[in-house]
């Protein structure tokens, strides 16, 4: 692929860590015209060769490091297991390069100040890939909120529920070491962005949590391998402004949907809710209000706003210098509040969180 762009300006360099949803990765970027990955590491040197023949992207490290020291990248998209998130931005802002960073930005919110706080020294950007905020749903949705059609948001239930979707005992996903944590930090993170993306990110001041683990305990003790986090949580969040949002995530449920995702967000206008259809992947946005006494339901058409890839957004926001969209610093507030989450939990009393 040539440098330079049809304008004559250098195509943005990405370098891709971690090949599982770093696949995903490869195409959000690819969809710019002005971006070339460049690069791409993963210690598991068989997925390293496929999906570098698969994109065509010659450029493979066994390492994040040996990536890195290879120089050349203006961004890095750090897909590793949750663990490494922090050692592998603060080394891409080392090597100069701004980063997107996957959810959760870290394992917890001590690692997320670190991690904007290297930011701030180096002088770039640091996004957090909460690409729920990207479908058309999502985004239109986002749209009437921004032209006041709720109101105030005053409470708000977002939920993220499987039947049962464990991730293989043994694995990373299922070690509290490796992913700071279960379905909460797993699913609920993105559950909980999206919520708190369209109420304007207000400030949270406390938190009641729980975890449980009942389906996932027992199904772990016969396969006799690791599994040390939980596999449901449960929280009420209240905010500064007096609004409360409860989220709710889980990996095994006894419940009927394979697949269950709401937002469900009340303003003092009108009501919204964001939803999965048919148990997967698709989404569609509904707002419920009243109207000259009237009862009014609105279902937003796809396509309600054409949406790109995060990694799109992200690349036209530092070609242009415009404001990026899913920052750090909100990615940090989604950490404060987890962190309360699962130490309400433990020690079962309110957390207050001060920010
Ligand atoms: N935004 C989303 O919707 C979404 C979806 C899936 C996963 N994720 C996040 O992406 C991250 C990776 O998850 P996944 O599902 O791709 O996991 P995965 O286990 O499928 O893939 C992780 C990849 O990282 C590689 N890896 C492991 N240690 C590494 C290291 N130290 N340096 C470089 N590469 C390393 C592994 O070999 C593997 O190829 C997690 O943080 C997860 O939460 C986000």
């Amino acid at each position: 692929m040539p440098t330079t762009t049809a304008r004559g300006t250098r195509r943005l360099r990405v370098g891709i860590i971690g090949l599982g949803i770093g696949r995903k990765h490869i195409e959000g970027w690819q969809e710019h015209p002005e971006v070339e990955v460049a690069a791409i590491a993963d210690p598991d040197a068989q997925r390293l060769d496929a999906v570098g023949a698969e994109y065509g992207i010659a450029a493979r490290f066994a390492s994040a490091e040996a990536m890195l020291a290879a120089g050349g990248l203006d961004v890095v998209s750090v897909c590793a297991p949750n663990k490494f998130h922090m050692a592998h931005t603060l080394a891409a802002f080392e090597a100069g390069a701004h980063v997107l960073c996957e959810k959760p930005m870290a394992m917890n919110a001590d690692e997320g100040r670190a991690m904007l706080a290297a930011a701030r020294r180096a002088g770039k950007r640091l996004m957090i890939n909460f690409s729920y905020r990207f479908s058309a749903a999502s985004r239109g949705l986002k749209a009437q909120v921004d032209a006041g059609v709720f109101g105030e948001f005053y409470f708000g239930r977002s939920v993220w529920h499987r039947r049962r979707g464990l991730p293989g005992f043994g694995g990373w996903f299922g070690t509290k070491a490796l992913a700071g944590g279960g379905a909460l930090i797993d699913l609920g993170v993105h559950r909980l962005d999206l919520a708190l993306w369209l109420m304007g990110y207000p400030t949270p001041t406390w938190v009641l949590g729980s975890t449980h683990d009942p389906i996932a305990r027992g199904l772990a003790a016969r396969s006799g391998k690791l599994f040390d986090v939980e596999d449901l949580a449960a929280a009420l969040i209240r905010f500064d402004n007096g609004a409360t949002l409860i989220v709710e995530a889980s990996w095994a449920a006894n419940i009927q949907q394979a697949e269950l995702m709401e937002t469900r967000l009340l303003g003092t206008k009108a009501g919204l809710l964001q939803k999965n259809l048919d148990e997967g992947y698709r989404f569609d946005a509904h707002i419920f209000t009243e109207h000259h006494g009237a009862q009014l339901d609105i279902h937003l058409q796809p396509p309600v706003l054409p949406a790109h890839s995060a990694m799109h957004d992200y690349a036209t926001a530092i070609l242009t210098g415009g404001d990026h969209p899913a920052p750090g610093e909100e990615g940090l507030i989604v950490m404060e509040i987890l962190d309360a989450i699962y130490e309400s939990a433990r020690c079962g009393e309110p957390v207050r969180i001060s920010i």
